[in-house]
């Protein structure tokens, strides 16, 4: 488990940026922590690093975005609207979760989490995120990968 303290949005999304140019395919980063913790700043700059120049927003209504022309394919879902794991296999949004042809991130990854286990698949790797509020621009950032 690494934590890594942010002061700032800028030094979040730099995070980001750095996973995103370090990313394999199959990696899915899931993302937990709550409303306003800084969840779509890091996929932001993760984005950013995959060299994805389309503006990344919250897809809580399209619930994943796919973002083409970076280094890889870029996935980002938010599960924020989906109570049960089934809401989201339902949504056809599993196979994201498990070796998506790309890199994945994750907000609210604690919908599909609470209903189980996430066994990484063969050759996925996962990263799952918390972030914590510490301070008005304060953020702590814990991380943890399996699988790979
Ligand atoms: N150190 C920090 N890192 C990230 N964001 C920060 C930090 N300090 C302040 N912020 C602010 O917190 C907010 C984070 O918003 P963001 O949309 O990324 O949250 P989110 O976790 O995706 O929320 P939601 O659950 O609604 O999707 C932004 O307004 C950002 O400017
Ligand atoms: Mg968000």
């Amino acid at each position: 488990m690494v934590t890594f303290i942010s002061h700032s949005p800028a030094q979040t999304s730099a995070l980001g940026e750095q996973w995103g140019r370090e990313a394999q395919p199959g990696l899915v980063i899931g993302l937990s922590g709550g409303l306003g913790v800084g969840k779509t700043v890091l996929a932001a700059g993760l984005a950013r690093g995959l060299g994805v120049t389309a503006r990344v927003q919250s897809p809580t209504f399209a619930l994943v975005n796919e973002h083409r022309g970076g280094r890889l394919p870029f996935f980002h879902l938010d599960l924020y609207r989906l109570a049960l794991r089934q809401d989201i296999i339902a949504a056809g949004l599993e196979p994201y979760l498990f070796k998506p042809a790309g890199v994945a991130v994750v907000e609210w990854i604690e919908r599909w989490l609470k209903d189980g286990p996430w066994p990484p698949a063969p050759g996925m790797k996962m990263r799952r995120v918390e972030i914590k509020t510490a301070g008005e621009n304060d953020r702590e950032i814990c991380y943890e990968d399996f699988g790979g």
